[in-house]
Formats: structure tokens, C-alpha cells, sequence
């Protein structure tokens, strides 16, 4: 083989290879714009102001709730989804693309209860909306379960005593978180 025929093999393989790189780079940007994420959950009436499922947690159904991503520096909204609770409080979101690098949180929008409209903004409450929206931390599965989302009722039932009483609460303890 002479010494040009030898670069020009060199060369041809290097862009053989360039063109692959190429081609695989965009297979993975459509993938990747083709993801789709499925965020499910539940709602309930918190008869007890509890903030957690217990026995008397009421699920509601026709709640509308809505998952909200943002951008971590500039806070500017990047992503909303609506939806609505079945019979059983159970409600479930399709998520277009990877939302890596964004704050994604699960929200209360409407409650369908009269006495149980009251949504728990305290900071716990808030970091337990939130859900991770990529596949860019080693979670393969599309689905995400969100922490079970409550509206209070305005005053805690007087049946809720029983349940105090079984978690070792005092409503003092209710009262003040
Ligand atoms: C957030 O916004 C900044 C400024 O517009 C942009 O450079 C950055 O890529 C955005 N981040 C995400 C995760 O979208």
C-alpha cells in the first residue's frame, strides 16, 4: 500500500465513524424527545388534619390536581399537566420528555368536598410533592408514584380521637404541625 492510499484509508475510516457518531447522537435525541413519563397518585380529604393516610383518610374523587416543572435557576414554569381523580382518588398524568434538572412537583388545585378544601402549604408538605422527572439517575421505569396528596378538613373529626389515640398523637401535637 503506498502512503496516500494509506492516509486516505485512515481518513475514510475516521469519517465512517464521525458518521456514526452522528447517527447514533440522533437516535438518542429522539428518544429522548419521545419519552413519556406516567405520574400517578392519590387524593384524599384528610378528616383529621393528619397530613398522612390513616384509617379515616377519605379518598376523593373528581380532585383536580397538577403537576408542575419549573427551572431550578430561573423559575420560569417549563411544563403543566391537569388532571382529575377517579372514583377511587387515584388520578394519573402523562409527562411529555425528561424533565432532568427541573423541580417537578405534584399540586392540590381543586377539591370537590365542601368541608375539606384546606391545602397544606407548610414546607414538609411542599418537599413531599416533589417528583423526579428523568431517566438520567439510573431509574429505567417511566411510571412515578407521587406521595399521596391530602386537602384538610376544617376541623378534625371528634371520631379522630380514636385515631390519636392508636398513633400515640396528642390533637395538641395535630394542631401545632
Ligand atoms: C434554565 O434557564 C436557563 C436560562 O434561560 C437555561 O440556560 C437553562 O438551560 C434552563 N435549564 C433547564 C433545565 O431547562
Amino acid at each position: 500500500m503506498t502512503k496516500s492510499s494509506e492516509i486516505i484509508l485512515i481518513i475514510s475510516v475516521i469519517c465512517l465513524f464521525s458518521l456514526f457518531g452522528v447517527i447514533q447522537a440522533e437516535a438518542e435525541t429522539s428518544t429522548q424527545s419521545q419519552t413519556h413519563f406516567k405520574v400517578d397518585g392519590k387524593v384524599y380529604c384528610d378528616v383529621c388534619r393528619t397530613q398522612f393516610e390513616n384509617r379515616l383518610s377519605k379518598p376523593m374523587s373528581g380532585a383536580e390536581v397538577q403537576l408542575q416543572c419549573r427551572n431550578q435557576t430561573t423559575d420560569t414554569i417549563t411544563a403543566t399537566v391537569e388532571g382529575k381523580t377517579d372514583e377511587h382518588g387515584f388520578y394519573e398524568l402523562l409527562v411529555e420528555r425528561d424533565h432532568e434538572d427541573e423541580i417537578c412537583e405534584m399540586m392540590l388545585k381543586k377539591s370537590t368536598m365542601d368541608d375539606c378544601t384546606e391545602i397544606p402549604h407548610e414546607s414538609n408538605a411542599q418537599e413531599a410533592a416533589r417528583i423526579t422527572i428523568t431517566n438520567n439517575n439510573g431509574i429505567a421505569d417511566t411510571t412515578r408514584h407521587a406521595n399521596p396528596l391530602f386537602f384538610l378538613k376544617k376541623e378534625a373529626s371528634s371520631e379522630c380521637d380514636e385515631v390519636f389515640k392508636e398513633l400515640e398523637l396528642l390533637p395538641e401535637d395535630i394542631s401545632l404541625s
